[in-house]
């Protein structure tokens, strides 16, 4: 399987990936090999990647796995690990683990001692069609999301699909999420394949999703423009994340369900702002509802969540900036939406 040329590193699938890897060790002059994991990744992941490399590591650093371990404590044990064992400016982390190890991978690799070589292995779905591109890397700062970080490449990314067997199927289908949200901004043939398979994991569909991120981000490494489409979907998903998070009475979201959630809302401001085709917008959301449970969201749900939209970091002067949708593959970026459609998109999403 094609491995994809990013800014400065490749992406490189299944075998493709074991080779590159262990050409990559042998022609390289490391001190050192580091592996972090987490619990579950040191369980299921740990031992295939060892074995399909045949490689020499000099230690593994375990991490608890989760969101709220995705902070500058976790980064300080990394750094007094890697310190404590022999880490210097010629030694290698590999990150083998889902988007929050990865980006803390990354960021502690970033910075230690000015910043050493890493090297990311997603084991998610989310972490490896869309954390693989762009290079964010960071921590959490208390309950606001990735406050604290660097833009950093890694040396390459290996993506291996069979680590997906071990993954809990509601991880999988947060993970598709995203990938659907790839045909949705850019490809109308490659959204329609994917609704209608069975499998979530087809290694051509996460090949493919990596090179639309890839694609996007080349073409506007700053975020000054196209980039922004990444987010149709997450204006509204990431208000009704954060919203759900703080109330204990609502179910709590993995990323992917908020967006999905997001995208038939914003689905709806397309189809009224943009043109977007009702059967289009009909399409998306049966697409979503068929692996998405439905929420409830009351007036006051409603009313708290446009509240929170005003304080996205995406809007600037007050505006609320959206991005949707002309036809599926075709997004606009920058639409201003009235206050007043937000409560039908959501009778939408409703009905
Ligand atoms: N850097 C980026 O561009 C970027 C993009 C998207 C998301 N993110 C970040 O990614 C994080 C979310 O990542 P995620 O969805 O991968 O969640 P995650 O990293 O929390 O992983 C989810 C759970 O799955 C477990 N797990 C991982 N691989 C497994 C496997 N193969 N088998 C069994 N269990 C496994 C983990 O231990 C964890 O419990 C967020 O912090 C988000 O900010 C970063």
């Amino acid at each position: 399987m094609e491995s994809i040329q990013s800014h400065t590193y490749e992406v490189h699938l299944e075998e493709l990936a074991e080779a590159a890897l262990k050409q990559h060790i042998a022609k390289s002059d490391y001190s050192k090999v580091f592996v972090l994991v987490d619990e579950n990744t040191k369980k299921h992941c740990l031992p295939i990647f060892l074995k399909k490399l045949g490689l020499e590591v000099d230690a593994v650093f375990e991490i608890k796995s989760g969101e709220e371990h995705k902070n500058i404590s976790t980064c300080s044990m990394v750094w007094e690990f890697l310190s404590n064992n022999g880490g210097d400016r010629k030694s290698l982390l590999i990150n083998l683990g889902g988007g929050v190890l990865t980006d803390l991978g990354g960021f502690v690799a970033s910075t230690f001692k000015r910043g050493i070589g890493f090297i990311n292995i997603p084991t998610t779905l989310l972490s490896m069609v869309d954390a693989s591109i762009g290079g964010k890397t960071g921590v959490d700062l208390g309950v606001l999301k990735n406050q604290i970080g660097v833009i950093n490449q890694p040396e390459m990314v290996l993506v291996f699909p069979e680590f997906l067997k071990t993954l809990a199927e509601r991880q999988i289908v947060s993970g598709y999420a995203e990938m659907l949200k790839h045909g949705l901004i850019k490809d109308e043939e490659y959204w329609k394949a994917l609704i209608s398979m069975d499998s979530y994991t087809d290694a051509a569909c996460i090949q493919k999703s990596i090179a639309i991120k890839n694609d996007v981000v080349l073409q506007d490494p700053t975020e000054q423009g196209l980039r922004k489409i990444l987010n149709f979907g997450h204006t509204l998903g990431h208000a009704i994340e954060s919203y759900c998070l703080e109330n204990p009475d609502k179910p709590t979201l993995l990323h992917g369900e908020a967006i999905a959630i997001g995208m038939i809302l914003e689905g709806y401001l397309s189809h009224e702002l943009k043109g977007l085709s009702r059967l289009s917008l009909q399409e998306i959301k049966t697409s979503f509802l068929a692996h998405f449970k439905p929420m409830t969201f009351t007036p006051e749900d409603i009313a708290t969540i446009v509240e929170l939209l005003k304080y996205d970091k995406k809007n600037s002067h007050g505006d609320i900036n959206f991005v949707l949708l002309q036809a599926i593959g075709k997004a606009v970026t920058d639409v201003t939406v009235p206050e007043h459609l937000f409560a039908k998109a959501f009778a939408y999403y409703e009905e």
